[in-house]
């Protein structure tokens, strides 16, 4: 499959991207009231921070935060080589993906799954794994020039970062502070999307509506509009705040807190004017990992709402059922 890059610039959609009327973006409503809550993470009480992330994971499913710790110059340098990466050609990219025997460097374009797909996607995507980053880091690709030194350090800080987060969420819940620091985070990856303009934004999308299949995700969205929320049945943008970062609450967390916090459904719009690139960082857990709500969180009065399950069957279930049936019936269990 061609990346998208190679070719969308030719002025028109073909028709295999156009989604059915009730998928398309539509009008989007914005009721001011329920924007994104944006946090400043060296507000100078702790406990008040704690209340505003745990409000917005349970609200929203997404936060923004500021004063997070990361360099501006940072955040704008693997901004930059994220940007070089998808303008190189795309056998250079392909070339620069092919260093690892095992594949955990990936290119693709649209999903994963792009020869079953019903309808693609507006979007070229690279991922690959970034813990112990001395593992991962020679597989990563050598060109742009500086993309291992840049990602590398970016890499160490959003661990760091997400650590920070998942503490802070820890406190809000009542679990130990360290329920995270162990095979549910023992697997992070970097995704760098890249969303070219569209010639028509109004029929297709960069990304359909998912939760993320993961822990939490911090996500690098530049300047350029295009993320939305689904809350209370309308699509909320998040709007770009400069060097903010993006957090929202993976599906799995939503399953370890029993439902107290919100694995919100998002996705991504497309626009004909500019060209979007993000960088996310996703917190994942090994594939062995077995998920399921935290006994700290269940009692009579809060019954588990899931069932333990292996992350990997997880991946199974969502990657092989388009409408998720087999999915639910792995992590729900019978009364809920
Ligand atoms: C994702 C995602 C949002 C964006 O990668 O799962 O939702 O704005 N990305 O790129
Ligand atoms: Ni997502």
């Amino acid at each position: 499959m061609e990346l998208l890059s190679n070719w969308c610039s030719n002025g028109s959609l073909p028709e295999s991207y156009v989604l059915p009327p009730e998928a398309r973006p539509g009008n989007l409503i914005v009721p001011l009231e329920k924007s994104i809550p944006v946090i400043n993470l060296q507000g100078n009480d702790r406990n008040e921070t704690i209340r505003q992330i745990l409000k917005a994971g349970k609200e929203f499913g997404f936060f923004q935060i500021i004063n997070h710790g990361v360099s501006k110059d940072l955040m704008d340098e693997t901004m930059n080589v994220a940007e070089e990466f998808h303008a190189m050609s795309g056998l250079d990219k392909e070339k620069e993906c092919l260093k690892d025997p095992n594949g955990s460097c990936k290119l693709y374009t649209s999903s994963y799954a792009y020869p079953r797909e019903e309808f693609h996607l507006w979007r070229d995507a690279l991922t690959h794994p970034c813990r112990p980053l001395d593992q991962h880091i020679q597989f990563w690709p050598g060109n742009p020039t500086g993309y291992r030194e840049v990602v590398g350090e970016y890499s160490v800080e959003l661990w760091k970062l997400s650590c920070r987060i998942l503490e802070l969420l820890c406190e809000g819940l009542g679990l130990s502070i360290n329920y995270f620091s162990n095979e549910l985070s023992e697997a992070p990856k970097i995704m760098i999307n890249h969303y070219p303009p569209c010639p028509e934004p109004s029929l297709t999308l960069g990304l359909r509506k998912h939760r993320d299949p993961n822990i939490i995700t911090i996500l690098h969205q530049g300047q350029i509009n295009g993320l939305q929320v689904f809350k209370d049945g309308l699509w909320i943008a998040v709007e770009p705040v400069p060097h903010a970062f993006v957090v929202n609450i993976g599906y799995l967390l939503q399953i370890i807190s029993n439902g107290k916090l919100n694995g919100a459904e998002h996705r991504v719009v497309t626009n004909s004017r500019d060209a979007r690139t993000t960088v996310s960082f996703f917190v994942y857990p090994s594939d062995e990992c077995v998920i399921g709500p935290a006994k700290a969180l269940v009692n009579a009065s809060n019954p588990s709402i899931y069932k333990a399950f292996k992350f990997a069957d997880f991946v199974i279930a969502s990657y092989v059922n388009p409408d998720n049936e087999a999915l639910k019936e792995l992590i729900y269990t019978s009364t809920a």
